[in-house]
């Protein structure tokens, strides 16, 4: 038996799609557009990968891109004095501050910053509260893209063994608060987590999110389990004679694919909804600006 492809792409392209129905009509009806204001420090490759791609889908689904490039030293007055522009632009429904910044800027006073309003990645201490209390708030988008692919896998996911791996504030703590909110039973392990094998066996839900190349094989990994792997690594290929790099996940997905009931790829899973959500909370965003 091998695991049903959760195919994040295909249902990233569902989502966006739907965004830009919505979108289509907020202008006919209303004369309004969402807007996206990115802003970047720095030069760092991966995050210009990322901030390029986010901008071309905002277009894409009829939305404003706004993108603000900084030099990477840039003082922490200057970048507060552009966000707090940003939160007093009208035009600008959503704010979204790439990590990571520089090491001289102070992440968390800069996220704090933000409108907690136009928060789009749910950042914010207030909507982190808000989603730890069970109260209407942003939520982060990659989290938020695996709990749709995982309720359109399951249908209710009550009752449900959960463990998260990893414990960052962008995926695995605000991952772990949705499973709870859904009625799941959560673990959320981390790197000095006892037995990490056997707790992940036990899961009938198991989200990888560590950042480490294929750290989970498939023998850890319950039969039948759905899998969902959040790891974007990039290896060397070299040993494999291709002579190049290779996104891997957190998950060895060779021998994964033949215990679990489902698992998302990489590339081709969690990724493309991260940004299709991000699309998602901007809309939601403008929609509860304008009433
Ligand atoms: N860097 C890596 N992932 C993210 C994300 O989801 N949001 C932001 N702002 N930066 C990131």
């Amino acid at each position: 038996m091998t695991a049903q492809i959760i195919d994040g792409k295909a249902f990233a392209a569902t989502v966006r799609e739907k965004v830009a129905g919505h979108v289509a009509r907020l202008k006919d009806e209303h004369g309004i557009t969402p807007g996206l204001a990115v802003v970047l420090v720095g030069e760092d490759p991966a995050s210009q990968v990322y901030v390029r791609s986010k901008g071309k889908q905002t277009v894409e689904v009829g939305m404003n891109s706004f993108e603000h490039k900084l030099d990477a030293d840039t003082s922490e007055k200057d970048l507060l004095a552009l966000i707090d522009k940003l939160n007093n632009d009208p035009q600008v429904h959503g704010i979204l501050v790439q990590l990571p910044l520089p090491g001289h800027l102070n992440e968390d006073l800069v996220i704090n910053a933000i409108d907690p309003s136009k928060d789009v990645d749910g950042f914010h201490i207030s909507n982190v509260g808000l989603l730890g209390t069970g109260q209407k708030s942003m939520v982060p988008c990659t989290p938020l893209g695996c709990l749709m692919m995982l309720r359109d896998h399951h249908g209710s996911l009550s009752g449900l063994d959960a463990v998260v791996i990893g414990r960052s504030n962008i995926v695995g703590k605000p991952m772990a608060q949705l499973l709870l909110g859904d009625s799941c039973t959560v673990t959320i392990a981390h790197s000095r987590t006892k037995d990490l094998p056997d707790v992940v066996r036990r899961a009938d839900i198991v989200v990888a999110a560590v950042g480490r190349a294929e750290m989970v094989p498939g023998d850890w990994i319950k039969p039948g389990a759905t899998v969902i792997d959040v790891g974007i690594n990039r290896i060397d290929a070299l040993e494999k004679g291709e002579g190049k790099t290779r996104l891997v996940g957190d998950v060895q997905f060779d021998s994964a694919v033949k215990v679990a009931g489902a698992i998302t790829p990489v590339p081709g899973g969690v990724g493309p909804m991260t940004i299709a959500c991000l699309l998602a909370n901007t809309l939601t965003a403008c929609c509860r600006a304008n009433g």
